[in-house]
């Protein structure tokens, strides 16, 4: 069955790059929708351009953060608006498959997806590199879920990454009230909530009962503000990032 990835993303000097490495990882993956979104009012060009460049069936939508969100000086909603974009377009145009929500800047082995494949409600796995202690994962013991173990547990009931879970999409779409909170750090916690009714023994355990990292929670390196560079001179050139 497909798998529907949805991507966040927004402007800022690293998005082609990440973008490619992940498209890159999803061009080697059968059975992919990647359906990316902008945190923006309106679409990218140069986005539009890079995503038809891969060969991967995608979508490209927009769902700018609620003005309200970003004037917060503290954490941030991020990719919330666009992930319920996400999932608006899954309710309008998908059937059955899988839906994975998969942050731009993350790194996927491409063995992930075909674990999440055959999810029947809600499957999960280990997500490297995740929060001060270096790993997030469900704690399964002789193949039984016993916990999570999560840097910052926090009284959350599914005390999870972003990238450590998938749904399948029939469950989903019986649930017509599954949504993503406007809450910094509550985000996948309160998405999952949403499932209900579904509890933790329900959790299909991937990657080997979560013996194995499959996906790492990387994030790219901020360089400093870049030159203003002279567009004038570099106008004949392919790099996208100057063509607006
Ligand atoms: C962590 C979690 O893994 C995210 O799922 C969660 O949304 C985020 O924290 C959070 O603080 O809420 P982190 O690596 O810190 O992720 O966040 P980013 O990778 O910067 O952002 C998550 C996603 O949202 C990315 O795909 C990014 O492109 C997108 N984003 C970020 C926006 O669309 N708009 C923004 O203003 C910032
Ligand atoms: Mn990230």
């Amino acid at each position: 069955s497909t798998v529907y990835v949805i991507t966040p993303t927004y402007r800022r000097p690293e998005q082609v790059a990440d973008l490619t490495r992940l498209a890159q990882t999803l061009m080697l993956v059968r059975d992919i929708h990647w359906l990316v979104i902008e945190d923006s009012h309106v679409k990218s060009p140069h986005l539009g351009v890079l995503l038809q460049s891969f060969g991967v069936r995608y979508n490209h939508l927009i769902a700018p953060m609620p003005e309200r969100f970003k004037k917060i000086r503290g954490a941030k909603p991020k990719g919330v608006a666009n992930r319920n974009r996400g999932l608006k377009w899954i309710r309008q145009n998908a059937v059955e498959g899988v839906v994975y929500f998969a942050d731009d800047d993350n790194t996927y082995d491409v063995r992930l997806f075909n674990e999440m494949r055959n999810t029947q409600k809600v499957s999960m796995w280990p997500v490297g590199l995740c929060t001060r202690t270096g790993l997030s994962t469900p704690i399964v013991k002789n193949g039984q879920l016993v916990g999570f173990y999560d840097g910052w547990i926090a009284g959350r009931k599914f005390p999870v990454d972003m990238a450590g879970f998938a749904v399948s999409v029939k469950f989903l779409l019986e649930r017509p009230n599954a949504q993503m909170p406007y809450k910094p750090g509550f985000e996948e916690d309160g998405f999952l909530r949403t499932l209900a009714p579904f509890e933790p023994h329900q959790i299909e355990l991937k990657a080997d009962n979560c013996t194995k990292i499959l996906v790492w929670h990387t994030q790219t390196k901020k360089n400093e503000p870049s030159l203003n560079v002279d567009k004038e001179k570099y106008k004949n050139t392919n790099i996208l990032s100057l063509k607006d």
